[in-house]
């Protein structure tokens, strides 16, 4: 491992654009399907990796939804969560503010009940037994209607104290942010915190991240980097602190490229930045991957790459006390390594 690499991986870090269900591992998967006594069309963990084609997000999605039929009970939901939070503390994670899709469950019969308690306990085992810190954000899912939901957001009031925010996800062609105005003001309302998915590359880019930005007002950006297209959006955004939950291996899987040109610029305009996995399962890259990912295509160094997970810390929806903490922690770290490390 190169010096680079164990620094990436060691690093102290949040993770805040990731979502739960996009870290079922094949294995996982076939546990799951034999628990609840399902049959998978794949026959082994090599063949479900080699049905991982996509070309874009509509495509990626397609395989996505089918394969969350394994996840049932509680008891599946826990063990997603608490598996992925291990991982994601071996890549030096010590926050994770984690999407989950429950509308992809209860669309299908599965309580809402059953979803949150099961993701709830891997969060509470896993901080127990790995020392990291967990929290959920509900994630709407854009193309299904504004009133499903709205009933989404009721049905997760009961649970307000586990969910630090409001997030918004799936296939945004044809699904801009302002369908959903009046649901992101009602959690607003109640006091959740707002982010939304401007993805890579999509037809109105730019009319949907100035939407989020002035009609939503929402706090952070999950990807929404084509923001680099338009420099007083940039400039408004830095003004505002705005964080992007920027996923470069993800990119790299739905569009041609790892989008790490426009990573560096937002960065170097002083941008809010931070690196993520978003669907590790299937992008078949964790955290500390994605950040070596970014470093070997534009070329950076361990100053760089502290930045980020600076601004990790920085944008998150930690408490001003915890936040201040991690943010010692990766100082801290930083020293020791530099001393270890002389250039
Ligand atoms: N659901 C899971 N990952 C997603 C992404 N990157 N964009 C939109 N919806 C998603
Ligand atoms: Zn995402």
């Amino acid at each position: 491992m190169s010096d680079l690499v164990a620094f990436a991986h060691a690093l102290p870090k949040a993770e805040l654009h990731l979502h739960l269900e996009g870290t079922l591992e094949p294995e996982l998967k076939f546990e799951l399907a034999r628990r609840n006594g399902i049959t998978l069309p794949e026959s082994s963990v090599d063949e479900v990796i080699a049905s991982y084609n996509f070309t874009d997000l509509t495509s990626f999605l397609a395989i996505y939804y089918p394969a969350m039929r394994v996840l049932l009970t509680p008891d599946d939901f826990r063990d997603l969560a608490y598996d992925y939070l291990k991982k994601a503390s071996e890549q030096g994670t010590r926050h994770a503010e984690m999407f989950f899709d429950p509308q992809a469950h209860t669309s299908r019969g599965v309580p809402f009940a059953d979803v949150i308690t099961g993701y709830r306990r891997g969060i509470v085992d896993a901080a127990r037994d790995f020392g990291i810190h967990g929290d959920l954000i509900l994630c709407i899912l854009r193309d299904f209607s504004a009133e499903f939901a709205m009933a989404t957001l009721m049905e997760a009031l009961p649970y307000r104290d586990w969910i630090i925010g409001l997030g918004l996800d799936s296939d945004e062609r044809g699904n801009p942010p302002e369908k959903f105005a009046e649901v992101f003001a009602r959690a607003r309302r109640e006091g959740f915190l707002l982010t939304m998915h401007c993805d890579i590359d999509q037809e109105g880019a730019i009319d949907n991240i100035r939407e989020v930005l002035t009609g939503i007002n929402v706090d952070r950006i999950d990807h929404g980097t084509n923001i680099v297209e338009d420099p007083e959006l940039v400039a408004l955004a830095v003004e505002r602190g705005i964080g992007f939950t920027t996923c470069p291996v993800s990119n790299s899987f739905v569009t041609e490229q790892m989008k790490a040109d426009e990573i560096v610029a937002l960065l170097a305009a002083g941008a809010k930045v931070t690196v993520n996995s978003d669907d590790p399962a299937y992008f078949r890259g964790y955290v500390a991957d994605n950040y070596v990912a970014l470093a070997e295509q534009a070329g950076l160094g361990i100053d760089e790459l502290t930045q980020l997970a600076r601004n990790s810390f920085e944008v998150s929806w930690l408490s001003n006390s915890r936040r201040d903490a991690f943010l010692a922690e990766l100082d801290e770290f930083v020293a020791t390594w530099k001393a270890e490390h002389p250039a």
